[in-house]
């Protein structure tokens, strides 16, 4: 098993939905013994993405299955350069359908050389009681992957 120190949570959200699975994906890396930097992406310092080696991005299906475009699309096209060879894990909440906007972003991820933990982590609407624990699970198998 590995566990690296520090992993960097970085989330967008409109309501709270993904915001809530960032808190619990945080527990469950923090309960795995590693560090979660739990941060909000309009607050993320793009200049530190290289101290991190294992991330988890958050971010819900917007407009028509894809990133949200004002804050996170931005974010996401500048760290691009940077995710080859990076521990990625994805997550994020949505409103209907069967989560196309994951998928594509899995693909996405993948072409950047990124290492890919497990799929993407999505959960309809706002997370209850077992979509809450499945989160605390997935941070925790994070922190080991
Ligand atoms: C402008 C807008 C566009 C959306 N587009 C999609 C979509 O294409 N597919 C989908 O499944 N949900 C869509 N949704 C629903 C959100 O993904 C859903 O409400 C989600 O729970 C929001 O997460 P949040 O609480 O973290 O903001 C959209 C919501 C808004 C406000």
């Amino acid at each position: 098993m590995e566990l690296v120190d520090k992993i960097g949570v970085i989330y967008w959200s409109y309501k709270e939905s993904t915001e809530i699975m960032a808190e619990k994906i945080s527990n469950g890396i923090d309960e795995a013994g590693a560090k979660a930097i739990l941060v909000n992406v309009v607050d993320f310092d793009i200049n530190t993405i290289d101290s991190y080696y294992k991330i988890a991005l958050g971010c819900p299906a917007m407009e028509g299955e894809t990133l949200e475009k004002s804050q996170f699309e931005p974010f996401f096209k500048a760290i691009s350069g940077h995710l080859n060879g990076k521990k990625i894990a994805l997550f994020g909440s949505h409103g209907w359908g069967e989560g196309e906007w994951m998928q594509i972003w899995e693909n996405q991820v993948k072409d950047l050389g990124a290492l890919l933990f497990d799929h993407g982590l999505t959960i309809l609407g706002e997370p209850d009681k077992a979509g809450r624990r499945r989160c605390v699970e997935f941070g925790k198998a994070f922190a080991e992957f």
